[in-house]
């Protein structure tokens, strides 16, 4: 069975009921953002290629009020780290412990305007270190948020907001991602997919309104501990790589340049480089073959971005394949491609697929997935909206 996503409302009458209880009055101001879903273009962002994701029906509320008291005092509903309920002082900040609130203390601190003191309650139905941008999704809302309180610059723009959120997850949270996921959970669109372009940071909306065909996110709820060290080690290869052919960035090398190079890299970087190249192909590919309603090939090029990233990025793991294998074991009944998404090391997969198939696809995956000693949660995910203000 796949998982009853909590409706945006939900989670807000939770968060006020939670405002009220621990402050004694009830909030003024609320902001909603996304999670994500990335069907194709994995490790191509911060090589300023393309990637396309699409936000998810799963979100991050946060409600609260402005204080005069300098005092910032904020609460999580979520299962973060301990504590649940922190203070800060609203000016000079700094990132510390919990490590939860590093994302709503960064993108305070990266707002242009003057902001108040404030008291908050976040709570999420994005789930937390899966892959889907719980972090983002908190950033974004934590930004939609404080733009109520006077927080936003005066000529600002969607990208200058992506570019704060990203920033503070640099800063705050150390992990030197790129522009996908704060990009997405801003622009995100009901029935649509964007393609982004991130070199030019512009985004494409292709729309994905065919009933018949479902997005199927299923999480493999492992996370194993690489993810940390491995991107940023990853981040740099490229750029060193990119170096070595004279390019800005990987996004203007072909594979030609790679063979011309060949000989001068070691055979790992190689293929974390042919990875970036072909995956940027891929992407470009498979965003025309979802506008041309070609499934078929669009599905084809998950499983080859799978096994590009499983075999030449090396970020997947033993998990991840297993649920791709076994959903791709139904390719007859009618499921078009399936593949690890996000960083990778864990989280989930996204898999493509006749709506009409849905349920013996999970009720498959489960099965195989649970004789092996582990439970996969699932959701069944239309492409949904970016963030909003939310009126209490
Ligand atoms: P992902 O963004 O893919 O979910 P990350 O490891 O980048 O994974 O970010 C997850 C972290 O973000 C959590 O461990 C927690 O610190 C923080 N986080 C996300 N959403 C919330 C929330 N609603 N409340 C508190 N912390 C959150
Ligand atoms: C995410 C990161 C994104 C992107 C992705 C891999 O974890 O936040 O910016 O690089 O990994 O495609």
């Amino acid at each position: 069975m796949s998982t009853t996503i909590r409706s945006a409302e939900d989670l807000v009458k939770d968060a006020c009921a939670a405002f009220e209880k621990r402050f004694g009055e009830k909030p003024s101001v609320a902001a909603k953002a996304p999670g994500r879903v990335n069907l194709i273009g994995e490790h191509t962002d911060y090589n300023a290629g393309f990637v396309f994701p699409m936000a998810l029906p799963m979100v991050t509320v946060i409600v609260g009020r402005p204080t005069a008291s300098g005092t910032c005092r904020v609460e999580t509903l979520a299962a973060a780290d301990d504590p649940l309920y922190t203070e800060f002082p609203s000016k000079k900040l700094e990132p510390g412990k919990p490590k939860w609130c590093n994302y709503v203390k960064g993108v305070a601190a990266q707002m242009p305007g003057n902001i108040p003191s404030f008291d908050a309650v976040v709570t999420t139905s994005v789930p937390l270190g899966g892959g889907v941008s719980s972090s983002a999704s908190l950033e974004v809302a934590t930004h939609t948020f404080l733009e109520q309180m006077g927080g936003a610059g005066e000529n600002d723009t969607e990208v200058d907001k992506i570019l704060r959120c990203q920033k503070a997850e640099h800063e705050f949270a150390g992990m030197p991602c790129g522009i996908m996921d704060q990009f997405i959970s801003v622009k995100g669109k009901a029935g649509h997919a964007v393609l982004i372009d991130c070199r030019s940071q512009e985004g494409r909306l292709v729309p994905m309104s065919d009933p018949s065909v479902v997005v199927l996110v299923t999480n493999s709820n492992v996370k194993h501990e690489l993810t940390g060290s491995e991107y940023p080690t990853r981040r740099r290869q490229c750029e060193e790589a990119a170096k070595l052919f004279g390019k800005e960035s990987l996004r203007d090398a072909s594979e030609a340049d790679l063979e011309a190079k060949k000989s001068e890299m070691n055979e790992e970087m190689f293929r974390r480089v042919r990875h970036v190249i072909t995956e940027i192909k891929r992407t470009d590919e498979a965003a025309t073959a979802l506008e041309n309603g070609d499934y078929k090939t669009f599905g084809n090029l998950m499983v080859a971005s799978h096994n590009s990233l499983r075999d030449d990025y090396e970020v997947s793991c033993k998990e991840l394949d297993q649920l791709v294998e076994f959903a791709m074991e139904l390719q007859s009944e009618g499921v078009f491609g399936s593949r690890m998404t996000g960083g990778g090391f864990g989280g989930c997969t996204v898999t493509l697929l006749k709506a009409s198939a849905v349920d013996k696809v999970i009720e498959h995956v489960a099965a195989k997935y649970s004789a092996s000693g582990n439970k996969a949660t699932f959701f069944v995910c239309p492409p949904s909206d970016g963030a909003t203000k939310v009126r209490l």
